[in-house]
C-alpha cells in the first residue's frame, strides 16, 4: 500500500470542489452564501436535510447525522479506504500523487500494475467501440436488442464486443505500447499451443461484460458467447496479476449508493440480471457470477448494505449457493433474505417475460431466511409418513436452535405444524429440543422418537388430518414451467384456488359447479371442493361429527383466506393454475404410457400456460 505525501492531501483538498463532488450523487441546491441543501445520498428522504459547506469543504445531514469532508465522502459513497479516496480524487481533478518512503522493487511492481489497469481500461474501449461501430457486431446488437436491454443500459455498463479474428486486440495493444507480456499478464491474451511464446486473443466472438472493482475500475471481463458452438456459455478472465474472481461481486460500483440509500442489497447469479434488473429501476443490484460463492464476496455484499436480498435461481445450485451465504453471514452482522423466484426463471426472465411491475413484486416478497430453511425442508421432505415427518422436524432442529423467541418464530411453528400436520405444542417442544453437535440433520432424531411413539398412530390419518397434510402456503409463487418440485405444490395451488373462493363467493358459485372435480390431485380435494361448492356462504356449515379431516381442511381454508382479498381475477388465476397442473400432469403421464395422446396435450398446456400467465399480469395490473 502506498504512502502519499501529506502534502498531496491539502493539494487535493484546494482542488477539488465538494459542491460538484457531491453534485455527482445527488441534486444541490444553493441555500446562502457558499451553504447548498439537498436529499441526503445516505438514506431515503423526501425533503431534504443534507448540506453541504462549500467554503468549509464538509457535508452533514441532519437527518441521519452523517458528516465529513471531501475524502469521507468518496470513503462512503464508493466504499474505499483513505488512500483509495485520495486516489479516487487525484484521478478525478488530475493530480498525480507522490509516493514517501517506497522501496524501488514496491515502485516498480505498483506502477507495472498501473500500467496493466490502464490497459484494461483501453482494452474496454475498444470492446465498446466495436460493439458500436463494427459491421462485424451487428449481430450481436441484435441480440443485445431482442433481450430488451436499451443502449443506456448497455452503456451505462460498458458492455462490449470482442471480434472474432485471434489477434485484434492484441493488435490495438502492441499499437498502445503494451508488450506481449503485458497484454498476457492483463488476461487478455492466452498462450498458444504451438509455443514460442506466441500469443492470441483471449475474448473472441463475445458480448464482453466489464468486471469492476467497487471503484469501478476493469479488472477482468466475462464474456458471452454468441453462438451455440462456444463453449463455456461465459469465458471470465482467469485469476492473475489483477483479477480474481472470488474477490468481486459484478456491478458494486453502480449499485453503491442505491444500497446505501436503502441499506439493501439485492445479489442475483449472473450478469444478465444485474442489468435487466438495473434497467428496471432496480438499481440497488449486484450478481456474484455463478452459484460458487466465496466467503469474499459475502465481505462484498456485507459492505454495500445491512440486508442482502437473494434472488438466486430456485434450483439445487442456487439454493446451495444461499445456504453457503447463511453460514458465512452468520458470522457477520448481515441481514439474509431470500426472494423467491418462479422455477426456472431467473429475475433476467422476470423482467423480460413478465414486466417491470411483476419483478418489483417480486422483490416486494422477500422472505427471511429461515423462512425460505423451512420451506425447503417441508417441501424435500417426505411428509406422508410418520419417519419422514421426524426426519423433517430433525433437519430444522438446528435451524430454530438458531431463533429466538419472536413473532417470526411463533409463526414458523406453525408453518412446520402446518406442513407436518400435527399436533402444534408437541412440534413446538420437537423444535426446541437441543441440538447435539454429532445430530447429523437428515438422520431420524432419536429423542424425537422416543416422545413420539404415543403419537405415532394418528399420523396414518384421523385426528390431526392424514396424507400429505396441509402444506403451508408458500411464498413462492406464482410458480411456472414444468412442475419440478414435488405434489405439495399441486396440493398448494389447489388450496390457493379453494382459499380464494372463500373469499370470492360470487364468482366460485358460478365457477365451482362447472369444474370436473377429476381436475383436482387427490379424491380428498375433490371432495373437499365438492364440500366448499355447497356451503360457500358458511364453509363450516354440514360437516358430519366424524369429519376431522374435512373439519381441519375447511378450517385450514380459512385461515389461508385472511390475508386475501375478493378478486375475480385472481380467483379466475388460481384456477388456471390448477388446471394447467392437471394437464402437466397428464401430459406427462401420456409421455410415460407413450400413447400417442402427449402431442395434444403438449398444446392444451400451451394455452393453459400461456391463460394462467395473461391472468397473471392482469391480476398484477389491477393490483397496482
Ligand atoms: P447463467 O447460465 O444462469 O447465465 O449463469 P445468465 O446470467 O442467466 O445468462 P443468460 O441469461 O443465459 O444470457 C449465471 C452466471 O454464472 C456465471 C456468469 O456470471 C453468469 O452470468 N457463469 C455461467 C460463468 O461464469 N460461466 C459459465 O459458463 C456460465
Ligand atoms: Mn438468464
Amino acid at each position: 500500500m502506498p504512502r502519499y505525501a501529506d502534502s498531496d492531501k491539502e493539494k487535493l483538498r484546494e482542488a477539488v470542489d465538494i459542491v460538484d463532488l457531491i453534485s455527482k450523487r445527488t441534486e444541490l441546491r444553493r441555500s446562502g452564501p457558499g451553504q447548498y441543501k439537498g436529499l441526503c445520498p445516505f438514506h431515503e428522504e423526501r425533503s431534504p436535510s443534507f448540506s453541504v459547506d462549500a467554503h468549509k469543504g464538509v457535508y452533514h445531514c441532519f437527518g441521519c447525522g452523517v458528516g465529513g469532508d471531501a475524502f469521507k465522502f468518496v470513503q462512503e459513497t464508493e466504499g474505499l479506504d483513505f488512500i483509495g479516496a485520495m486516489e479516487s480524487l487525484a484521478q478525478r481533478v488530475g493530480i498525480e500523487l507522490t509516493v514517501e518512503d517506497e522501496d524501488p522493487r514496491a515502485a516498480e511492481k505498483r506502477k507495472a500494475r498501473e500500467r496493466l489497469l490502464e490497459l484494461l481500461e483501453r482494452a474496454t474501449g475498444f470492446y465498446e467501440r466495436y460493439l458500436w461501430e463494427s459491421q462485424e457486431a451487428a449481430p450481436a446488437r441484435a441480440y443485445l436488442v431482442d433481450r430488451g436491454f436499451t443502449e443506456e443500459t448497455l452503456r451505462t455498463f460498458r458492455v462490449g464486443y470482442a471480434p472474432s479474428a485471434w489477434d485484434k486486440l492484441l493488435m490495438a495493444g502492441r499499437a498502445g505500447g503494451y508488450g506481449n507480456r503485458e497484454i498476457f499478464d492483463a488476461g487478455l491474451a492466452v498462450k498458444s499451443n504451438r509455443g514460442q511464446g506466441r500469443i492470441y486473443d483471449r475474448f473472441r466472438r463475445r458480448i464482453m461484460f466489464p468486471l469492476a472493482d467497487a471503484r469501478g475500475r476493469v479488472l477482468g471481463f466475462g464474456a458471452r458467447a454468441l453462438g451455440a458452438d462456444q463453449k463455456p456459455k461465459y469465458l471470465n478472465s482467469n485469476d492473475g496479476e489483477i483479477f480474481h474472481k472470488g474477490e468481486i461481486v459484478y456491478g458494486a460500483h453502480l449499485a453503491r449508493s442505491a444500497a446505501a440509500r436503502a441499506d439493501e442489497v439485492i445479489a442475483t447469479e449472473g450478469y444478465m440480471d444485474v442489468l435487466a434488473l438495473h434497467q428496471a429501476g432496480i438499481v440497488n443490484v449486484v450478481c456474484i457470477m455463478g452459484t460458487s460463492l466465496t466467503e469474499r464476496q459475502v465481505g462484498e455484499l456485507a459492505k454495500l448494505g445491512k440486508t442482502v436480498l437473494l434472488a438466486l435461481d430456485a434450483d439445487s445450485a442456487g439454493q446451495e449457493a444461499m445456504l453457503k451465504a447463511a453460514k458465512v453471514a452468520a458470522r457477520s452482522k448481515l441481514a439474509l433474505r431470500v426472494v423467491p423466484l418462479p422455477v426456472g426463471l431467473d429475475p433476467a426472465d422476470v423482467v423480460q417475460q413478465r414486466g417491470v411491475e411483476a419483478a418489483a413484486e417480486f422483490f416486494q416478497h422477500s422472505v427471511p431466511f429461515v423462512r425460505f430453511q423451512v420451506d425447503r425442508e417441508l417441501e424435500r421432505g417426505d411428509l406422508t409418513d410418520a419417519e419422514g415427518k421426524d426426519k423433517v422436524i430433525a433437519a430444522l432442529r438446528p435451524v430454530f436452535a438458531t431463533l429466538p423467541p419472536s413473532a417470526l418464530r411463533e409463526e414458523l411453528v406453525d408453518v412446520v405444524t402446518a406442513g407436518v400436520a400435527l399436533d402444534r405444542a408437541k412440534v413446538s417442544s420437537w423444535l426446541s429440543m437441543p441440538v447435539e453437535e454429532e445430530d447429523a440433520p437428515a438422520a431420524a432424531p432419536a429423542a424425537v422418537q422416543q416422545s413420539a411413539p404415543p403419537q405415532r398412530q394418528p399420523y396414518g390419518g384421523g385426528r390431526n388430518g392424514g396424507g400429505g397434510g396441509w402444506q403451508p402456503r408458500r411464498s413462492f409463487e406464482p410458480d411456472v414451467g414444468p412442475a419440478r418440485r414435488k405434489g405439495s405444490q399441486v396440493a398448494q395451488a389447489e388450496r390457493a384456488f379453494l382459499a380464494q373462493c372463500v373469499v370470492t363467493p360470487s364468482l366460485a358459485r358460478d365457477l365451482l359447479p362447472k369444474l370436473d372435480k377429476a381436475t383436482f390431485s387427490s379424491e380428498f380435494m375433490g371432495r373437499l371442493a365438492t364440500h366448499l361448492e355447497g356451503n360457500l356462504e358458511e364453509p363450516t356449515a354440514n360437516i358430519d361429527e366424524g369429519d376431522d379431516l374435512l373439519r381441519n381442511a375447511v378450517s385450514g381454508l380459512i385461515a389461508d383466506s385472511a390475508g386475501l382479498t375478493n378478486s375475480p381475477t385472481v380467483l379466475r388465476r388460481e384456477l388456471a393454475l390448477v388446471e394447467l397442473k392437471r394437464l402437466e400432469r397428464d401430459h406427462r403421464a401420456a409421455i410415460a404410457a407413450s400413447d400417442g395422446n402427449a402431442a395434444g396435450l403438449r398444446v392444451k398446456v400451451d394455452a393453459a400456460k400461456q391463460r394462467w400467465e395473461e391472468l397473471v399480469s392482469q391480476s398484477l395490473e389491477e393490483a397496482a
